[in-house]
């Protein structure tokens, strides 16, 4: 076995879910990888035991997440803050860059809410909002980045799966002096990121998507000439540099990224979330892509040839690991509901029903949930 093929056979057991279901909606929830399982059991049996006594270890997952994600993103684990998810990441930014009236900021449509609201928010403070499309071919987009002060925008979009070219809207930002932000959440974990060759100054991520990791965990990278720009709009014991020293009334904050950081973290999360990340890396995010492309393209040429509309047209550049489609006669929710029958799992989104493999699932998978699917009557 070669290919797409070959990993995704030689990883199959790292996911228990291939015994129960075909899996197909990592866009919303993924299941936890087996590594991110062994390091979350191996917590609960350590607290269940111990208590705090090995808190040491602990401490070590979180400076390991750092690590892990600085490492999938080329940043450094010192402009890496661990949040609660992506939303709390975004607000982090929104709330946290000294506005003032007058202000622009460059936002798009097509957004998950997560995208959209804080940004939208910002003209209670005199912020104006310029909204494209992130189908806008990438002129229009040029012609609205110069004057805007932030720029902000998802890799990949949640509902069609069109995945943005990060380098050029990258490089557009970086030559006006504009911020430029991505949630990275639909993309992170299966398509290669680089802060540095995609010009991003912050972007962010919940690990439960296509990190493989548990819920409620999260990462922040802020690029580290931001970090005095950015206030924490949290504020608790840990965001200052002292916060080991608890008499102390020193609020200086941290140097690093963990300036965000409000409170006690998600410790269950971080030894998921790191797992996961780590587990990624060593799969490699090259084959990662590949297999999850390949995976794509099978379910989009495969749909179409029995009829069914597709959201949008795939490309090599473009494509991503969604697909969403719809039959002209049969509700999205029914669908979903009947493939579920067939122990394979979707999601319905706004009339479409979406799919979305990750890199272990098999093409025999795809020829099965293709089988599963009715043909669409002409
Ligand atoms: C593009 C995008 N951003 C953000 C989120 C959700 O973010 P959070 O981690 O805050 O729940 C989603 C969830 O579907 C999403 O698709």
């Amino acid at each position: 076995m070669t290919g797409a093929d070959g990993i995704s056979a030689r990883y199959r057991d790292e996911f228990p879910v291939t015994k129960e279901l075909i899996y197909l909606n990592h866009a919303a929830v993924s299941p936890l990888c087996r590594r991110a399982a062994e390091a979350i059991r191996w917590l609960a049996d350590d607290s269940c035991q111990f208590g705090s006594l090995h808190y040491d270890k602990w401490l070590e997952s979180q400076a390991g997440l750092r690590k892990a994600t600085a490492r999938l993103i080329n940043a450094s684990p010192d402009e890496i803050a661990i949040v609660k998810n992506t939303s709390e990441g975004i607000a982090m930014v929104a709330l946290g860059l000294d506005w003032k009236a007058g202000d622009r900021v460059v936002a798009f449509k097509e957004e998950f809410p997560a995208n959209y609201y804080p940004w939208l928010r910002l003209e209670k403070r005199g912020v104006q909002l310029t909204w494209l499309s992130i189908y806008d071919p990438l002129e229009k987009i040029a012609e609205a980045i110069p004057g805007a002060r932030l720029l902000a925008i998802s890799f990949v979009n949640y509902l069609s799966g069109y995945r943005v070219d990060l380098e050029a809207i990258g490089k557009l930002c970086r030559d006006h002096g504009c911020f430029y932000f991505v949630d990275a959440i639909q993309g992170m974990g299966v398509f290669p990121i680089d802060v540095e060759k995609h010009y991003i100054d912050a972007l962010a991520a919940d690990g439960h998507k296509w990190m493989l990791g548990p819920e409620g965990n999260g990462v922040l990278y802020v690029r580290r000439k931001w970090l005095d720009a950015i206030e924490p709009v949290e504020f608790g014991w840990t965001n200052p540099a002292n916060y080991a020293d608890y008499s102390s009334r020193d609020m200086t904050l941290r140097p690093d990224a963990g300036r965000y950081e409000c409170g006690t973290l998600n410790t269950v999360g971080c030894f998921g979330q790191r797992a996961s990340i780590e587990f990624l890396l060593e799969v490699g995010i090259q084959n990662v892509e590949a297999a999850v492309m390949a995976r794509a393209a099978q379910l989009d040429r495969g749909l179409r040839a029995k009829g069914y509309d597709v959201m949008i047209e795939r490309t090599a550049a473009t494509g991503s690991g969604i697909i969403s489609f719809r039959h002209p006669a049969i509700d999205a929710k029914m669908m979903v509901s009947e493939l579920k029958r067939h122990k394979i799992t979707a999601a319905p989104r706004q009339g479409w029903v979406r799919l979305s493999p990750h890199f272990y699932i098999s093409g025999d998978d795809i020829e099965q949930v293709l089988r599963a699917l009715p043909e669409v009557k002409k």
